[in-house]
């Protein structure tokens, strides 16, 4: 599926304007494409307790999950300006659950895999991996 990199920045920008930012003054939107096309969304939802602050990408994976799940194709999120920025690496291991290794996340430095940007990730392999070895001992 070709993927709407200018639509995907238009839709994260527009988020940026839900964002729910009034500690750091720093709005963040995120937008995905779904493999059955949906466009998935997210911004940032501050709280007082500062520690359990939202990020943009927890909202976006549960606006994924709650229509109806799937693998994410895409992926951006942009500041306040339009300026692309990088997810957080806590987010970065979110992504990975719902898009793999495969997953592009539209970067300041260009268009690059999940692969890339965090190698070597942890995920359902290593916990599948080892239930199996238990399952055979
Ligand atoms: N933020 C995100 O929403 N996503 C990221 O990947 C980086 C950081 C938010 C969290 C906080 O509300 C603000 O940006 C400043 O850290």
């Amino acid at each position: 599926m070709d993927v709407n990199w200018e639509a995907l920045r238009r839709r994260a920008r527009e988020l940026t304007k839900r964002a729910y930012a009034p500690y750091s003054h720093f709005p963040v939107g995120a937008a995905g494409l779904a493999e059955d096309g949906r466009v998935v969304v997210g911004c940032n939802v501050e709280n007082a307790g500062y520690g359990v602050t939202l990020c943009a990408e927890c909202g976006l994976i549960s606006d994924l999950v709650a229509g109806g799940g799937g693998h994410l194709l895409a992926f951006c999120c942009v500041d306040a300006m339009g300026t692309t920025i990088m997810p957080c690496g806590r987010c970065r291991q979110l992504l990975w659950e719902h898009g793999g290794p495969t997953m592009l996340i539209d970067t300041p430095a260009g268009v690059q895999t999940m692969a890339e940007v965090l190698p070597q990730a942890f995920g359902i392999d290593d916990l599948d991996r080892v239930t199996n070895q238990q399952e055979k001992s």
